[in-house]
């Protein structure tokens, strides 16, 4: 089953409560909350306070991606407003591996996540610890950026790796993916795929979201 996330970057704040309750409706799972601190990424989005919020106004899973250079003191505070799943940087974590267990410690899940440029080799080690892996498929900070394609290659080899290893971790991608080529990127391997402005900027973002399921279904449906 592949999990599409929405990405609520691309959703109007002013409505946030609306818009979740849209993609609710079509059945996703969790819902993806980027927090950008202006350093590690040249942009800043939104943080704890909306977080606690949405906490109270959701049952889904909410998944934070961490694109800050501080992780270590922040990652807590994310986690105690609500988050369920936490990923960081491979780049800006020093000690990924310490950071990693301190997530799993407060009570999250715990992801690594790679800049298209950065190879899978710098997390190796890591893989039997992480719960999630998340490969950027554009370059953090923005949305609505084009798909890089060579990112497809990273995935399948990164399938391959979690086969031989025996490992039982997700594998999220995460920019420029909308129905057009969610086929190709669910068919490379992947279990969660984020999308923010083909889901919020669609006329109606839960059919957005369902046909993007479903061209994902159907091209996992030809992979096997
Ligand atoms: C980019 C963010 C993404 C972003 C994706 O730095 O991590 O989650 O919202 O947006 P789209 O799907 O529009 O590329
Ligand atoms: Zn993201």
């Amino acid at each position: 089953m592949i999990e599409i996330l929405p990405s609520l970057l691309a959703a109007d704040f002013a409505r946030l409560g609306e818009q979740i309750a849209q993609v609710t409706e079509a059945g996703v799972n969790f819902l993806h909350f980027d927090v950008m601190d202006g350093h590690f990424v040249p942009n800043i989005s939104f943080g704890v306070p909306v977080l606690q919020s949405l906490r109270k106004s959701t049952k889904l899973a909410i998944d934070v991606h961490l694109m800050i250079e501080d992780a270590d003191t922040y990652a807590p505070m994310f986690v105690a407003a609500g988050a369920d799943c936490v990923s960081v940087h491979q780049e800006a974590c020093p000690h990924l591996d310490r950071t990693i267990r301190m997530i799993q410690s407060e009570g999250a899940r715990a992801g690594v996540v790679l800049n298209p440029a950065t190879p899978l080799v710098t997390v190796e080690h890591v893989l039997p610890l992480v719960d999630y892996v998340l490969l950027m498929s554009v370059n953090p900070g923005f949305g609505g950026q084009s798909f890089i394609p060579y990112v497809l290659e990273k995935v399948r080899a990164l399938r391959e790796q979690r086969g031989r290893l025996g490992l039982g971790f997700s594998i999220e991608i995460d920019g420029g993916v909308s129905v057009d080529n969610v086929g190709r990127v669910a068919e490379a391997g992947v279990d969660w795929v984020v999308a923010g402005s083909s889901v919020f900027g669609a006329p109606n973002p839960a059919h957005a979201v369902t046909a993007m399921r479903q061209a994902a279904m159907e091209a996992v449906a030809r992979r096997v």
